[in-house]
C-alpha cells in the first residue's frame, strides 16, 4: 500500500473534488471545499496563482473576469489578470454571485486561508501550480507556505499532492522537497515515462487520452519514491465515463460531481 489510495487496494479509485465540489458551489472558494466535505469527500483539487504583491491565491483562470465581479469593481483594468491586482484588491471581489446568488459574497481565497479550511475539514489537497510561467519562483513560495502551515510535516505529507501542467514546475517541486508527492498533468508517451518517473509520482491525464494499455504502462514504472506511478484521470463528470476510467484501472478520478462518481463506482 502507498500513501495514495490505490485502485489495487480496494478496487475503487480515489475520488477528488475538482476545484472543490465545483458543480454545486463556486469553484476554488471555501464554500466549494465545504461542500465537498459535506458530501463526504476528503480530497479536493485547487489552482494556485500569485497577485501583483506576491500573495498566493486560489483561482483557475489567469484573469479574474469569469469567476468574479472584477469588471464592475475595477472597470478599465481589462484584461483583469490576477498578476496585475494586489491581494487587497482581490479580497474585495465577489467570487460567488457569478455562480448563484446563494453564494454572493464568497471570496477568492488566499492559499493560507484555503489550507486552513482544508485542515479544518480534515481534508487532503491536490494542489495545482497554475500558469507557473507567469510567476517565476512560485514553486518555492508555495512550498514555503505549505511548510509554514505544517503541510510538509512528517505524517501530514500523505494529505498532499502537488501537480502542474509544467514538467519543469513538477521537477522543481521534487528537487526542492523530494518528500512531496508530485503529479504531472498530461499524457507523456511511454518512452518519455522513463524521464518523468525520476520526479513525478503520478501521471494525471485528461480521461480522453486514456486506455487500459496506457494505464498499465504507467503502472509498470516506479516513481521517485520507489512505488509504481499512479494515474488520476480528469475531469470526469458523468457515471458512464467514471465506469469507463475505473475499468482502465486508474487510481483516482478528478470530478466536479464527486457524488455522481461515487454512486457510479458503487461505493455509495
Ligand atoms: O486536476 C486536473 C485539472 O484541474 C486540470 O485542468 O484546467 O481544470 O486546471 P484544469
Ligand atoms: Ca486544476
Amino acid at each position: 500500500p502507498t500513501s495514495r489510495a490505490r485502485a489495487g487496494e480496494h478496487g475503487v479509485p480515489t475520488v477528488i473534488a475538482h476545484r472543490g465540489a465545483s458543480a454545486y458551489a463556486p469553484e476554488n472558494t471555501l464554500a466549494a471545499i465545504d461542500k465537498a466535505a459535506e458530501l463526504g469527500f476528503t480530497w479536493v483539487e485547487n489552482d494556485v496563482q500569485r497577485t501583483k504583491d506576491g500573495r498566493l491565491v486560489v483561482l483557475h483562470d489567469d484573469s479574474l473576469q469569469r469567476t468574479t465581479n472584477v469588471e464592475d469593481v475595477f472597470p478599465g483594468r481589462a484584461p483583469w489578470k490576477v498578476k496585475d491586482f494586489t491581494a487587497a484588491e482581490v479580497a474585495r471581489l465577489d467570487a460567488g454571485s457569478w455562480f448563484s446568488p446563494a453564494y454572493a459574497g464568497a471570496r477568492v481565497p488566499t492559499l493560507d486561508q484555503y489550507l486552513r479550511r482544508v485542515e479544518g475539514n480534515h481534508g487532503k489537497l491536490l494542489l495545482e501550480i497554475k500558469n507557473p510561467e507567469l510567476y517565476p519562483g512560485i514553486e518555492q513560495e508555495t512550498l514555503k507556505l505549505l511548510g509554514n502551515e505544517g503541510w510538509l510535516d512528517r505524517g501530514h505529507l500523505e494529505r498532499l499532492i502537488v501537480q502542474s501542467f509544467s514538467a519543469g514546475s513538477v521537477r522543481t517541486v521534487h528537487e526542492l522537497r523530494p518528500a512531496v508527492t508530485t503529479a504531472y498533468l498530461g499524457t507523456p508517451t511511454v518512452a518519455q515515462l522513463h524521464w518523468f518517473a525520476r520526479f513525478t509520482d503520478l501521471i494525471n491525464p485528461s480521461y480522453g487520452s486514456l486506455s487500459l494499455g496506457y494505464v498499465a504502462a504507467v503502472h509498470a514504472f516506479d516513481g521517485p519514491h520507489d512505488k509504481p506511478l499512479g494515474v488520476f484521470a480528469w475531469t470526469v463528470n458523468d457515471a458512464a465515463t467514471a465506469r469507463l476510467v475505473a475499468g482502465y484501472r486508474v487510481d483516482g478520478v478528478i470530478t466536479n460531481k464527486p457524488d455522481v462518481v461515487r454512486a457510479a463506482l458503487g461505493t455509495d
